[in-house]
């Protein structure tokens, strides 16, 4: 008779909060910092990795923001959103809007984009959006845009999120 295989040492299974974050974390994604202006003007955003195309027809996207985020108030009452995907040297900035207590947008080089919301300088690519709907989401708000606006750089690398830690590609 075969001997058992020997059991891989990452794989675990439960029910617990610990697995499932861990479980989740297997899934490679890219790094966004979701802005919009809130009811003074002001700036907000925090970094989410939550985003994902929906649907060409109309254009829509959304990301999950968590309903206790200090900027959730300000981006499921925005018209407009942006959401700014990360290229590679944009790490800090990742880092900035997912910390507490950062002046995010002082330490950060933006400009307005099109339709107000904030747009990071040297991102890999930019959607600028209408508000289109908010869903429930358990503990996240399911935030969808309309596509008014995309642009992006072709030549830049991607900033990457796997496992908990950042993650780099590089094409030749
Ligand atoms: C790589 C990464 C991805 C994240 N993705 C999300 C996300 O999709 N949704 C979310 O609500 N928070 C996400 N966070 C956590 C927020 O960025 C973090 O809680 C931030 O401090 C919230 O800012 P606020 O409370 O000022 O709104 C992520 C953090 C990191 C580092």
């Amino acid at each position: 008779m075969p001997e058992p295989a020997e059991p891989l040492s990452e794989y675990r299974t439960g029910s617990d909060p610990r697995t499932l974050r861990d479980a989740l974390g297997c899934f490679a994604t890219g790094v966004t910092v979701v802005t919009c202006l809130d009811g003074n003007g002001q700036p907000a955003g925090l970094t989410a990795n939550s985003f994902t195309s929906v649907s060409l027809d109309p254009p829509l996207l959304l990301v999950c923001v968590a309903k206790n985020a200090a900027s959730a108030a300000a981006l499921i009452r925005a018209s407009h959103f942006a959401v700014n995907v990360l290229q590679t040297h944009q790490q800090p900035a990742s880092i900035r809007f997912a910390a507490k207590g950062e002046d995010r947008f002082g330490a950060t080089p933006w400009s307005p984009g099109e339709f107000g919301p904030p747009v990071l300088r040297d991102s890999l690519g930019v959607f600028e959006c209408g508000a289109h709907a908010v869903h429930e989401g358990g503990d996240h708000h399911i935030v969808v845009g309309e596509v008014l606006r995309a642009s992006f750089d072709a030549g830049l690398d991607p900033l990457l999120y796997f496992r908990g830690r950042y993650r780099r590609l590089h094409f030749d």
